[in-house]
């Protein structure tokens, strides 16, 4: 049995958990293999919503391992967390169920003192981070300068490593941004209690999903964050500092690319983002209120993670099809249609207008979006609630014909739609 890949066509946010425990009910394993405390992946059955931000959304199905990739950087406090609260709401999580790679790194407070200390000094550019030490980790990985999980199976070596890495963050904190050192020997005693605990889950990750593909196994790769934040593909500099697209699930698994099967891009009907940067789709007043909501319904758009209140707009086809470029999509998953219920109309946008040219493509990639203005095309839209609709024929024809049109921008099928937040509250075909 193959890999597939589940990955935000998006800023993220797209519904990629929701998304993911779907095709759980038929994986073997499910592996996170980018970002880390940053994601919120949201997993909706009946009186429970699970709030998940480093164990992979499939670990909710009890016949499923979750792993979590090299290309992941781990805050114990917060894995230990997660994993207390699923145990709380029923999901039994121990070492058989969940395995950690020894090559994932490690974010210590020095990096989340960090994260907060640059975000301060980049004043009206700052990128709006979760303030998680997301890019000082992936920093200190990419300088050769990281602690991986690995490093806690020796604790007095890591011990040793972990205070000469926080009395080295104090010098950056005091001597670069005027901050508050940290206390090194309570971070080591704190860290030194979690290694004790994580210990039996440290494992080759790389090597048990190879394996497990290899008995007939199969494996689904959950990424976190969007395309559009990706480091290298999306808008710089206002991205996240790991690969969320799908060579990401690869090198941040560690497994060959001939494994791969389906490359599943999801997308929500419309365009969000939360924090700064670009977005030529983006709409203010009345029309922004009905798509983000008023933080009344679970759903509404306001962050997983930090409950900041997400910028919306319209679906932007012409990132759309650069999602589909970058990441090989086989098929799109569209979530949040029954949103788009009881508008005037529905927009798309499917070029941009700038400098009196217009753009169906970009000319350098999505960093290269500024000053674009949106070309619209307006469909008509549909009154009717679809929240219990489960087939295609009983879709409303505009609504139909809404995503009919997106097979026809985007070049490839849509396998999924998605018209609530419930494991069942959705539309299969293809
Ligand atoms: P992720 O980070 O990609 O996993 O997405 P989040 O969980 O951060 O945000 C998606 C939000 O939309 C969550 O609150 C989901 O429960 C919700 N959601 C997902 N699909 C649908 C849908 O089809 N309709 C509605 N109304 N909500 C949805
Ligand atoms: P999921 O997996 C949406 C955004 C932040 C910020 C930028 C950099 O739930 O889709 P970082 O803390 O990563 O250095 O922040 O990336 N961001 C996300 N936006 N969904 C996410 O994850 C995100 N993770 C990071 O808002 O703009
Ligand atoms: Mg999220």
């Amino acid at each position: 049995m193959p890999l597939d890949i589940i990955v935000g066509a998006q800023w993220g946010d797209e519904g990629k958990g929701r998304v993911v425990d779907l095709f759980s009910a038929k994986a073997d394993y499910v592996a996170r293999y980018n970002g880390g405390g940053n994601a919120g992946h949201t997993v909706t059955l009946r009186e429970k919503t699970f709030k998940l931000h480093l164990i992979p959304s499939g670990v909710i199905h009890s016949h499923t391992v979750g792993a979590v990739g090299n290309g992941v950087v781990v805050n114990p406090a917060t894995l230990i967390s997660e994993i207390d609260s699923l145990r709380q709401a029923g999901v039994e999580i121990n070492p058989e169920r969940l395995c950690l790679s020894y090559a994932a790194h490690m974010i210590t407070p020095g990096h989340r003192a960090l994260d907060g200390a640059q975000e301060l000094d980049r004043g009206q550019a700052a990128i709006g981070t979760t303030l998680r030490g997301i890019g000082p980790a992936y920093a200190d990985k990419v300088t050769r300068s990281g602690i991986r999980l690995g490093d806690m199976l020796d604790l007095e070596k890591f011990s040793g490593v972990l205070e000469a890495h926080i009395l080295s963050v104090n010098q950056r904190l005091t001597g670069l941004y005027g901050a508050e050192p940290l206390d090194p020997k309570a971070v080591v005693k704190e860290y030194i209690e979690w290694a004790v605990q994580l210990k039996p889950y440290i494992k080759d990750v790389s090597l048990l999903l190879e394996n497990g593909l290899k008995q007939g196994r199969l494996v689904l790769a959950e990424g976190a964050q969007g395309t559009l934040l990706d480091l290298d593909h999306g808008t710089y500099p206002f991205v996240t500092s790991s690969y969320p697209t799908a060579a990401g699930a690869l090198m941040g698994l560690g497994l060959g690319v001939g494994n791969v099967e389906r490359v599943v891009g999801v997308t929500k009907a419309f365009q969000t983002r939360v924090g700064a940067g670009p977005f030529p789709s983006e709409v203010s007043g009345e029309i922004a209120l009905r798509l983000r909501g008023t933080g009344q319904n679970p759903w509404d758009e306001f962050g997983t993670t930090t409950g900041r209140p997400r910028r919306v707009g319209w679906l932007d086809m012409v990132l759309l099809r650069y999602a589909v470029r970058i990441n090989g999509l086989t098929e799109l998953a569209i979530t949040k249609l029954d949103i788009l219920t009881g508008l005037e109309c529905v927009k798309i946008c499917v070029a941009y207008r700038r400098e009196g040219q217009v753009l169906e493509n970009l000319r350098f990639g999505p960093a290269d979006i500024d000053n674009c203005e949106p070309v619209y095309e307006e469909l008509p839209a549909w009154r009717d609630d679809l929240r219990s609709v489960r087939s295609w024929e009983k879709l409303p024809g505009p609504a139909r014909a809404y995503i009919l049109r997106i097979e026809d921008l985007s070049g490839v099928p849509v396998r999924l739609v998605s018209v609530g937040p419930e494991r069942d509250q959705v539309v299969e075909f293809g």
